[in-house]
């Protein structure tokens, strides 16, 4: 399918994957399995590039991530670019290598927001699922940096079966860091998660007990403090609407310059994703065919093109549909209306078997 172009909303922000190199191992990862080298990652002059043609679509935000955004020593060059297009910046960041003048020169460059990953509320499990020793503590010295600074801070957790229990703690833990906004979100299953998912994925039961303390840390902490909860597909009946639907509001610009609707598009192979060194972002936007697969509604199947709500979840995920059946144009199986909702039924058999050793992440060589 294809739409005309000039007739597509643009974006609303732009995810540049500055680097795929990272200090940690985290075995959600939703980078892909093949990470690119150091050596082929774009240039800041190209970023500025893409910056300026970002603006000039219509981007609104821009958030800037890896792997670990603060290993590239440009980062404040692009995040002063980004300022003096008006776009609001944002730093994905384990923290772990931020120190207090790097902190400086990123507020002076104007910075607007960081969100920063933890992965427990105590160190010892924290280390070992970060793979990294000592990377909690100093993550919590981090936050207090943040917060000391005045910049706006969210905290990230990414549950699973084997930090699940703690979100209660994590709630607490937010609040006393001084973060507005906290995340728990649930493993997707992507990348290193979808190798790793039988460790990850929790139980029914542990999904139930971690909603009803979301829901209670939310009424808590009314009005000081919000807390965004993203829950796992595989224990849904309906399927989420991804990233917004394909190509709607989000465009990925990987670290060898790639562009991508979705962080896990390229598992797609019968799809080419153009580069932004080859095309400019609007035409990749409006006019490529990678991005016009999955748009709107023309390409879908039944029974999803007569399903009343296919304009709000726009289809569900099309690299899980991959993922889980082999096929990106499939009905999401974690749709209950899907003649495959078996394979996640399936998937879910091993949430309450033994869980097996992570496959550590490890960085591109
Ligand atoms: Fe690619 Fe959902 S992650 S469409």
């Amino acid at each position: 399918m294809s739409l005309a172009a000039g007739s597509i909303a643009p974006p609303m922000a732009l995810l540049a994957e500055l680097t795929h190199r990272c200090p940690l191992q985290c075995p959600y990862c939703s980078n892909p399995l093949e990470l690119d080298r150091m050596a082929a990652e774009l240039e800041a002059d190209v970023w500025k590039r893409v910056l300026d043609q970002a603006a000039a679509l219509g981007v609104l935000q821009v958030h800037f991530s890896g792997g670990e955004p603060l290993l590239r020593r440009d980062l404040e060059e692009l995040v002063r670019h980004a300022r003096s297009l008006d776009l609001y910046t944002n730093l994905i960041t384990s923290g772990v290598t931020l120190t207090e003048a790097r902190l400086a020169s990123l507020i002076e460059a104007g910075l607007d927001h960081v969100q920063l990953s933890l992965q427990d509320v105590a160190a010892e499990n924290a280390d070992r699922i970060g793979g990294l020793k000592g990377g909690h503590r100093r993550k919590l010295d981090v936050a207090r940096m943040i917060a000391a600074a005045d910049l706006a801070l969210t905290l990230n957790f990414v549950v699973h079966r084997q930090n699940v229990a703690n979100v209660p703690e994590m709630i607490e833990l937010a609040a006393a860091l001084g973060a507005r906004r906290v995340e728990i979100a649930h493993t997707q299953y992507y990348g290193w998660g979808l190798l790793n998912r039988d460790a990850l994925l929790p139980s029914a039961e542990q999904l139930h007990v971690a909603t009803a303390a979301v829901e209670a840390g939310q009424s808590r902490h009314a009005g000081r403090m919000v807390i965004d909860y993203v829950t796992p597909d595989y224990h849904a009946t309906q399927p989420k609407p991804c990233m917004g639907g394909w190509a709607r509001r989000f465009i990925n610009i990987t670290p060898s310059g790639r562009a991508l609707p979705c962080h896990a598009a390229e598992t797609i192979r019968t799809l080419r994703f153009p580069s932004v060194q080859d095309m400019p972002l609007a035409e990749i936007w409006e006019g490529s065919e990678a991005f016009n697969r999955f748009r709107g509604i023309g390409w879908m199947p039944e029974p999803c093109r007569g399903c009343p709500m296919k304009e709000e979840d726009w289809g569900g995920c099309r690299c899980q549909a991959l993922a889980l059946l082999g096929d990106a144009a499939a009905t999401d199986p974690v749709c209950t209306r899907s003649p495959r909702h078996d394979a996640v039924q399936l998937a879910l058999a091993a949430s309450t078997a033994p869980a097996p050793e992570f496959a550590y992440r490890r960085n591109p060589r």
